[in-house]
């Protein structure tokens, strides 16, 4: 189909499926063992519903909004996602110029297959980029990386927590991966028969614990923020550390299957944190991702007290079937649902969307 005629993210996964060869699709699609959890991520979204207010004057909707200090078009964000060539050939460079064309913040991943820098001079001039670290069991190589990515303007750092150990993607594990790993990674310990996912990731320190928050706050003034809790009492431990936020995430339901959806722990996480005396529209970011596809479900979010959400599969499939313009005509489409519910909900600009506006008596209602 035409680019015009897609009209949803629903659309670009279909078009995914067809253009993409099987090893991609199965690495950009699977999700861990039975899925329950990948599937849960958006169906947790249908068991909120909304509270529309009318006469409200909304002829104006201004979705703007800010990001660890920048300006974002809407809060959403492009998450990181590894291996980019699997999709495109210019790989995670379609995702950086379309960014910029729309004004929204891209996450780098450490298992990118660009290389850092390559990524990051791809920038048009004063666009923000994030990065994605999986910590390295030798520190030194995490170290160096950190200050570079420093030093390279990337203004958050954004810490995996939700994989020790790669969760097992089955439709993954089918592949036999044989394209080439990334340049940094060392071509003699990966595994090479276990999928792209377990082919990539080996050198992932398992040792990774909150007592390592202090030294990267010692090698790093970049914010730190850890993706991949799924806890209020974790939220709550990074909020004390001195961390800048958290992602709940569950990793796109890629690693522990039936850990509960980020939307759905959200409202305990906000609660959590501000019985802590913690304010989580001033000190302290939450950002959820996992499931979210629609305008209303980044509106739900948001209403739930998240500063922005993070997208992953979506703009990857956008970005295999159409490339840069994929991308574009994708982040249009989030910010044309976005408006519609903005509008028809009576919430003109972010800080009018209130908790109130949704109805989460079902959340828990599996
Ligand atoms: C991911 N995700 C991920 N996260 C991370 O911290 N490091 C990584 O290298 C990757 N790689 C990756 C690859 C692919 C193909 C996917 C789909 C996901 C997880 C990602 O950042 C995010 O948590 C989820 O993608 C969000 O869920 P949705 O939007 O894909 O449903």
């Amino acid at each position: 189909p035409r680019l015009d005629e897609m009209y949803n993210s629903f659309d670009f996964e279909s078009v995914a499926k067809n253009v993409l060869p099987a090893d991609a699709w199965a690495y950009y699609s699977s999700g861990s063992d039975d899925e329950i959890t990948m599937r849960e991520n958006h169906n947790a979204f249908h068991r909120i519903w909304l509270r529309p207010r009318v006469m409200v004057d909304v002829a104006k909707i201004d979705m703007s909004t800010h990001m660890l200090g920048t300006k974002v078009a809407i809060p959403l964000y492009i998450t990181a996602t590894a291996l980019g060539k699997l999709g495109h050939p210019d790989g995670e460079k379609v995702l950086t110029r379309a960014a910029a064309k729309r004004n929204v913040i891209q996450m780098i991943p450490t298992l990118a297959s660009c290389s850092f820098d390559e990524i990051v001079d791809t920038c048009a001039d004063n666009q923000t980029q994030w990065l994605q670290l999986y910590v390295n069991s030798d520190r030194a190589v995490t170290k160096k990386f950190v200050e570079h990515a420093e030093k390279r303007g990337i203004k958050g750092l954004f810490i995996t927590a939700d994989a020790p150990q790669l969760g097992r993607r089955e439709k993954d594990m089918r592949q036999k991966y044989s394209q080439d790993a990334p340049d940094e990674m060392d071509n003699e310990t990966v595994q090479r028969d276990e999928g792209a996912a377990r082919a990539i990731s080996s050198f992932i320190d398992p040792s990774l614990n909150w007592k390592d928050v202090a030294w990267f706050k010692s090698i790093t003034k970049m914010p730190i923020i850890i993706k991949g809790v799924q806890s209020a009492e974790d939220a709550v431990i990074a909020w004390k550390l001195g961390c800048a936020g958290v992602v709940l995430s569950n990793h796109g339901g890629r690693q522990l299957d039936f850990a509960p959806s980020a939307v759905e722990i959200l409202p305990e996480v906000i609660d959590a944190l501000k019985r802590e005396g913690c304010d989580p529209k001033k000190d302290f970011d939450v950002y959820i991702d996992g499931g979210i596809r629609r305008g209303s479900d980044i509106f739900k979010a948001v209403a739930l007290g998240a500063k922005g959400v993070g997208i992953g599969r979506p703009f990857l499939f956008a970005m295999s079937g159409y490339g840069d313009k994929g991308v574009e005509r994708l982040i249009e489409l989030y910010q044309n649902e976005l408006e519609m519910c903005m509008r028809l909900m009576g919430a003109p600009t972010i800080a009018d969307i209130k908790p109130e506006m949704v109805d989460i008596r079902n959340l828990k209602d599996h």
